[in-house]
């Protein structure tokens, strides 16, 4: 089988279209679904709720999930209002997905596919489309392995068309190898790239700050207002996948870049997060996260945890968070105050992106956070270093500043050390000169002096 044939169909990654909800309760299912959020992703995926059947079990039916008797009723539900899709808010074996496929005679997906779909809808970037056709295809390759005639009734969906017969299933699978192995080759490259700027940025010592947050908390909003961008945001779950990052110009930090990342949702595929392992370390690398929440939702507490358990898995839970409570504005009495820990550190700020309200406190909280990682001194400048202060306050270090008597500014500084030595540097040792404390990193000897370009 060539290749091409198992490039994603973009045919099955339409718009949902008339769709059946079916939700199934659970005694013993840990981590219910929830309903509403499972409407939502329907809606974002361009799908139109007609009908919704909600049922209780004692477990699921091992061939159809709901039963014979709910098949026959969802069938009828899908004849009458002529979906073109059924949605499940769990997950299905293959093998319960065929039969119900084969009873209903239109499409059928489980939660994870929807998500899937969704991010396959979004993508934009290059990387993005590679993580995502990983990510469906690594999903596919699970199914293949517990239930090779899922492919007999494939439409679409990544070319897999073989009729019935091991030897085309063989060559499916072979296939879907392959594919696989060019994707994750071509995504290490890009990875490499995003590795190198990385370190292009470490070494320049330039502070990142990640957004992340459960799906429509309101960070591409909170990212547009903070950075004046223009990163899609929309009422729906995942309206941003592909990483997004702005310099900005914070007060005593200087050059910061701001990351928005993609949305985090409960029980977010595992073969998902494994594709977007590149994107998300960004996140772990972060010097700060701003974790936004939607202060509006009855779940935040649970959306909270999801995104923590998330962060835990790309191996960012020790990085400094900031919990921002977005939309603020639609919680009755909101004060838009800042929370802080037993030393005084800004742990929690009420902000609202729509009104603007909170966002210097949380501007600030971000300054106060990162400048706990720079050098606060004082240098004297004598008339003599006038270019000195020039390159201080390109570097945005100055907090304050004034003259004496005989003529010298009085300047008060915090930056990293790396920025230090840089401009000691382009200065020929002006900094070092002028500074009344003598015992600052890049004056130590220990300085590792390298890492400055
Ligand atoms: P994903 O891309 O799914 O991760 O979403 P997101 O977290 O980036 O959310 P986004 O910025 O797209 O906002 C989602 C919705 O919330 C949009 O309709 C915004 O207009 C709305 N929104 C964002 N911030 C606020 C806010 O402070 N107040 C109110 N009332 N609505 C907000």
């Amino acid at each position: 089988m060539s290749i091409d044939r198992l490039m994603p169909d973009n045919s099955n990654n339409q718009l949902l279209g008339a769709t059946v909800l079916v939700h199934v309760e659970l005694p013993a299912e840990e981590n219910q679904e929830d309903l509403e959020e499972l409407k939502r992703l329907v809606e974002s995926a361009g799908g139109v709720a007609c009908e919704t059947f909600i049922c209780r079990r004692e477990a699921p039916d091992p061939s159809s999930f709901i039963g014979s008797g709910k098949v026959l009723e969802v069938a009828a539900a899908v004849n009458a209002t002529e979906a073109k899709t059924v949605v499940f808010n769990s997950k299905l074996s293959p093998a319960q997905e065929r039969n119900l496929e084969k009873a209903f005679s239109v499409r059928v997906m489980d939660r994870i596919a929807l998500i899937l779909l969704i991010f396959a809808q979004r993508a934009r970037t290059y990387e993005g489309k590679l993580q995502v056709e990983l990510a469906q295809l690594q999903y596919e390759q699970a199914r293949l392995v517990r239930g090779w005639t899922h492919l007999e009734r494939q439409k679409g969906g990544f070319g897999l068309r073989g009729g019935p017969g091991e030897t085309q299933i063989e060559l499916d699978r072979r296939a879907l190898r392959e594919r696989i192995a060019i994707i994750k080759r071509d995504l290490e490259i890009v990875a490499r790239r995003r590795e190198q700027n990385r370190n292009l940025r470490r070494r320049n010592s330039i502070n990142v700050v990640s957004f992340v947050g459960y799906t429509n908390a309101g960070k591409s909003t909170l990212f547009n207002r903070l950075c004046g961008s223009d990163v899609y945001a929309a009422d729906q779950l995942f309206a941003t996948l592909d990483p997004t990052l702005r310099t900005v110009n914070l007060k005593s930090v200087g050059k910061t870049v701001f990351a928005d990342t993609v949305g985090f949702i409960r029980h977010l595929p595992h073969d998902l997060i494994a594709a977007f392992r590149s994107t998300l370390e960004e996140t772990a690398q972060a010097d700060l996260l701003l974790h936004v929440v939607d202060a509006s939702d009855p779940r935040k507490e649970d959306n909270i945890k999801a995104v923590d358990e998330v962060l835990k898995q790309v191996g960012a839970a020790q990085v400094k968070t900031l919990i921002v409570y977005n939309k603020s504005d639609l919680v009755a009495d909101s004060k838009f105050e800042v929370v802080r820990d037993e030393n005084g550190l800004p742990t929690r700020v009420y902000v609202s992106a729509k009104t603007g309200e909170g966002l210097e406190n949380l501007l600030d909280c971000v300054s106060e956070i990162l400048c706990d990682n720079l050098c606060s001194f004082e240098v004297v400048i004598p008339p003599s270093e006038g270019k000195l202060r020039a390159f201080l306050y390109a570097a945005s270090a100055v907090n304050s500043e004034s003259y004496d008597d005989n003529g010298c500014i009085h300047l008060q500084l915090s930056m990293p050390a790396v920025e230090c030595a840089r401009i000691d540097k382009q200065t020929s040792g002006a900094l070092s000169r002028t500074c009344i404390e003598k015992k600052l990193p890049w004056i130590e000897e220990e300085f590792d002096f390298d890492s400055v370009e």
